[in-house]
């Protein structure tokens, strides 16, 4: 089969996937993301390209091709729309940096996160996730907001070793949030104005930025002795870049967690014999957890820009390609999970390995989660503890429905009756 290049392939308007016009589609895309694009991925080409408006977006979905986007980032891509790297606060931090500052910062703190490190801060993480289960009440309860205070709790104490004060914890949460909705409406939006420019939104920018930067550098200082080997690390920064790797794990490392958290527990509440086992069996919980990260992977959509000439598939890409990676496509696509839209957790009690590159909610390649095994062992300590202190039961009969912003949030909460655990039953 002949290379196609982007730019000038005519047939794209009159393809299957070109088909109707390009702002409609545009406008289903800002409308309905998530079945738009597992409506793209189900055509089962490994690359499709998509019209919106006067761009194309091109979705990888093939297991040769999505390895190979996660896999040769430096040379080949950069993060792509939205993450904008011009970010006066967090544009230097790990997650929208790109190489060289990336990969000396990378350097810098990835033994922080090696799965023999983030095991000492099981105590750590332990502790503050008992102290906030201590203040969850019984009955009916939107536990994705109790989820966010437990998320920032821990990264306070388990990486930055600080005690939050509850009303600084729940003002560093409204900051971020902010921040993130802010960068979300940004990412979609056709006018970006530059930050210092006076108008209505950077102003709200502002108003979360300052406070969350000022938050970091009174992290920075006050380092608790030198007891945070991680804020002990940044001391080689320049402090504008330190700033950005604080605010940067702070946000990172507690947002997409929740999620995930929240998730979990909206499945078990709404499937009691899973939770019963689960609450049983230490591998019933790790099979919930994989499950629900692969049906609500809180990080939906990669994306990614092309900084060289690719092929990719049938497709001879130039460089500025915006190019897109799914997590939630691919974990929703029947060609690589069977049922794939039931919870099943006994589908991970096989020796089959799934690949790598059909199954990332943590991202692949060089640019993957550091904080993968963190959050892996913060899930599974807080699991275990919901569970064990706790019955769940879903609080209405529908499952949250998923409001894709910069991650997968569960649309109006995730509500669940939590009542005491009496069974005794925990293993
Ligand atoms: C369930 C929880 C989490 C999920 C699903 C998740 C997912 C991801 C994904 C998919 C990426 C790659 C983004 C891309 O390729 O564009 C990423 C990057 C990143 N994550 Fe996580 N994450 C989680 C928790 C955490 C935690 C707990 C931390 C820190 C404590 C963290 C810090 C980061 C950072 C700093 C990056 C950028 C890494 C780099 O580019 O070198 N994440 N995460």
């Amino acid at each position: 089969m002949g290379l196609r290049r982007a730019k000038t392939d005519h047939n794209l308007m009159t393809s299957h996937v070109g088909r109707g016009n390009p702002w409609m589609t545009l406008l289903e895309f800002h409308r309905d993301p998530l079945s738009m694009l597992l409506q793209y991925g189900d055509l089962d080409q490994p690359v499709t390209p998509i019209r919106l408006g006067r761009w194309t977006l091109y979705l990888v979905t093939g297991e040769q091709e999505t390895s190979y986007v996660l896999s040769h980032h430096v040379r080949h891509f950069k993060k792509g729309p939205g993450m904008d790297q011009r970010n006066p606060l967090i544009g230097n931090g790990l997650l929208l940096s790109e190489t060289p500052r990336w990969e000396v910062a990378r350097r810098l703190v990835k033994d922080e996160f090696v799965p023999s490190t983030v095991q000492t801060k099981a105590p750590l993480m332990r502790s503050a996730i008992s102290q906030q289960l201590d203040t969850w009440p019984a009955g009916i309860c939107n536990v994705a907001e109790r989820l966010v205070d437990l998320t920032a709790a821990v990264v306070m104490t388990s990486l930055f070793e600080v005690q939050p004060d509850p009303v600084e914890l729940r003002q560093i949460i409204i900051n971020s949030q902010q921040l993130m909705l802010y960068f979300y409406r940004r990412s979609r939006s056709f006018f970006r104005p530059p930050y210092h420019m006076p108008w209505p939104a950077n102003r709200t920018y502002w108003k979360a930025a300052v406070p969350l930067g000022q938050m970091a550098d009174k992290l920075y200082s006050l380092r608790s002795g030198g007891r945070s080997e991680f804020l002990n690390r940044l001391e080689q920064l320049p402090s504008d870049e330190r700033r950005a790797q604080i605010v940067t794990f702070l946000i990172a490392g507690h947002e997409t967690t929740a999620n995930a958290l929240s998730w979990t527990l909206g499945l078990l509440a709404h499937h009691p014999v899973v939770q019963h086992k689960a609450r049983s069996n230490a591998l019933w919980r790790e099979a919930a957890i994989k499950e629900s990260l692969r049906l609500y992977p809180p990080v939906w959509l990669l994306s990614r820009s092309t900084v060289a000439s690719i092929q990719l598939g049938d497709y001879l890409l130039p460089p500025g390609t915006s190019i897109l990676v799914s997590p939630w496509v691919s974990h929703r696509l029947t060609r690589n999970f069977q049922r794939a839209n039931e919870f099943l957790p006994e589908r991970w009690f096989t020796d089959e390995k799934v690949s790598p590159s059909v199954y990332f909610p943590f991202g692949g390649g060089q640019r993957s989660c550091i904080g993968e095994s963190f959050a892996m062992q913060e899930i599974l300590l807080a699991i275990e503890q919901i569970l064990f202190r706790f019955e769940l039961a879903p609080a209405t009969d529908l499952m949250a429905q998923p409001l894709p912003l910069l991650s997968l949030r569960p649309m109006n909460g995730m509500w669940i009756a939590v009542a005491p655990n009496v069974s005794g039953d925990f293993h």
